[in-house]
């Protein structure tokens, strides 16, 4: 068995996963994450839940998948600024058009973007979508925000999307994003 190899000093990875056709390649992100070595909490928005069932991400994590600012129960065992303390390092993956904007003006309206606002954590994030939602000036001018406050963006990729169209929008692959937090980290 290979030695895990990610990364020496820090390997809590707050996973986040939100409503697009991508969600599904996140669940390979999590089984690679763990392949190093890494600690994985997935949070999925209520949209991501829409895409891909929470239990693939628990199963794959062996962590209980935290999906909401409400539960109490999960509040209880850690609230939510301890799991924004607790993650060393935080991916988006597939970040949405929304979410990029949410993170862009601040907003804390759920549990994904208010764990972004309350931690200190570098956050990479691996946006997926329609070209055209891509391409949008709004879409752009949200991803100069964030890379101008230090905000890591990898991908979108161009080819074939799932719409039939072909353009920018293809999540990064899960390799691809992996050896790009190792390469950070
Ligand atoms: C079938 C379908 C596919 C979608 N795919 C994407 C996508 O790939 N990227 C995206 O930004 N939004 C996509 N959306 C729209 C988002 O799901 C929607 O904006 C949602 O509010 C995002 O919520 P979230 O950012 O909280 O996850 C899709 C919607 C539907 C119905």
């Amino acid at each position: 068995m290979q030695a895990p190899r990610f990364p020496n000093d820090g390997h809590r990875v707050l996973l986040c996963v939100c409503g697009g056709i991508a969600a599904y390649k996140s669940a390979e992100l999590v089984r690679r994450l763990r392949d190093v070595g890494a600690d994985v909490q997935v949070v999925m928005t209520e949209a991501a839940q829409r895409f891909v069932g929470a239990q693939t991400f628990q199963a794959l994590s062996h962590r209980p998948v935290r999906t909401s600012l409400w539960d109490a129960q999960a509040e209880a065992a850690m609230g939510h600024l301890e799991l924004a303390a607790w993650a060393q390092y935080v991916v988006i993956a597939p970040a949405t058009a929304n979410m990029l904007a949410k993170l862009a003006h601040g907003l804390a309206d759920d549990l994904v973007s208010t764990l972004c606002l309350a931690t200190q954590a570098p956050l990479l994030v691996a946006p997926a979508m329609n070209h055209r939602m891509w391409l949008h000036p709004a879409t752009q001018a949200n991803v100069a925000t964030l890379s101008a406050r230090g905000v890591r963006m990898i991908g979108p990729n161009d080819g074939p999307l799932a719409e039939g169209e072909s353009g920018p929008g293809r999540m990064a692959e899960p390799v691809q994003i992996l050896a790009a937090l190792e390469a950070w980290a």
